[in-house]
């Protein structure tokens, strides 16, 4: 049997920095409002004509290089994203296969929302376990400031651009194999988190729309869901929590991820949080925080990470993970 391996991790954020003291400027907010409520202090935005394939691109690179494969070794991409480069067809998956210079690769994109990217790992670790693919790119990457109301200050102050990219390869060893995945849906929350199209005759197609949040109901059912979540990833492996050398979760706002990391008994010190710099980056912000640990020498190789998300959909998910990335 083969195990899928957490081989490598790369991230790229755009250069330009939106602050919460230029959103003051744009809509009826405060510096002391967006910081207190959320912990984000300012976010990415991506440069006119830069798409997420271009972000996506960037992250790849490093990851595919950290990972010291081939480009042409990959024979899987998963791409998570909400905000892809075109409506439907192409996939952003094909547009990075292209980008990447890689002929001969299955590529798909998948739809989870802020979830994507566990997603996006749990197909890799399915086909890898199946033995149809040996080496899986798995990216998550938004330009979210394309689908972003910046009228609408509930929403605008939270969301940012960036990518994360990650090399999961199959070995004959569990050691330092991703050990578990879980990921759920409930459909019936789905009008909490959604980006309406424009419907039929309008002129201009169905495109032009932004994203619109239930956000206090949405926060209420992620620290609920998150907690229960993460308390039986652990229990489903016979673990404790002291077990884990970082949680890495989702980073839509500080205060869910502190009232996760406290209902798990995780310690500060192991609480990743990246939300103040990046904002929310929906499938991209777990893999850019990962990238965020690597890059700071935090995260070493053997590490076991603890991956939560939830999002849009309503989706949600957890991943137990050794890294195994020099
Ligand atoms: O990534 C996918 C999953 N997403 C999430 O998990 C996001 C979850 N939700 C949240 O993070 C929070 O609900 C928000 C940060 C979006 C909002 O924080 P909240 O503490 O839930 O605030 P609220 O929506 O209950 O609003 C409280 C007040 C309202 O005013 P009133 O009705 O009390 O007078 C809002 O109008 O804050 C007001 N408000 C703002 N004030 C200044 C909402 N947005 C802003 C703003 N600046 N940007």
């Amino acid at each position: 049997m083969s195990f899928a391996v957490f081989k490598s991790i790369g991230a790229y954020v755009p250069e330009k920095i939106l602050s919460n003291e230029e959103l003051e400027k744009i809509v009826d907010t405060s510096d002391e409002w967006i910081l207190k409520r959320t912990g984000i202090k300012e976010r990415r935005i991506a440069a006119d004509g830069e798409l997420t394939s271009d972000l996506a691109l960037k992250a790849s690179i490093k990851a595919i290089e950290r990972a010291k494969i081939n480009k042409e070794d990959i024979d899987l991409i998963v791409f998570a994203t909400i905000t892809p480069d075109f409506l439907c067809m192409p996939s952003t998956a094909c547009i990075l296969a292209d980008k990447l210079g890689i002929k001969n690769v299955a590529a798909f994109d998948i739809s989870a929302a802020c979830s994507g990217f566990i997603y996006g790992l749990s197909v890799a670790k399915a086909y890898i376990e199946s033995g149809m693919k040996k080496t899986v790119l798995v990216v998550g990457a938004e330009t979210l400031s394309r689908i972003v109301d910046y009228t609408d200050r509930t929403t605008c102050v939270l969301f940012g651009d960036g990518a994360g990219a990650a090399i999961i390869t199959a070995s004959e060893s569990r050691e330092n194999a991703i050990l578990d995945i879980h990921t759920s849906a409930d459909g019936g929350y789905w009008d909490f988190l959604v980006t309406p199209l424009a419907p039929k005759g309008v002129e201009g197609g169905i495109c032009g729309s932004h994203i619109k949040m239930k956000g206090n109901e949405t926060f209420k059912l992620a620290v609920k869901t998150l907690a229960s979540d993460c308390v039986n990833m652990l229990k489903a492996n016979n673990m404790e929590s002291s077990a884990i050398d970082y949680f890495i979760p989702h980073q839509a706002n500080y205060r869910i991820i502190k009232a996760v990391g406290e209902s798990v008994g995780l310690p500060d010190e192991k609480v990743v949080l990246t939300v103040g710099k990046y904002g929310n980056t929906s499938a991209a912000s777990i893999p850019m925080a990962i990238n965020e640990m690597y890059e700071t020498g935090k995260l070493k190789k053997g590490h076991l990470m603890l991956l939560d998300a939830f999002g849009g959909g309503l989706t949600w998910g957890s991943c137990l993970s050794y890294f195994d990335c020099e």
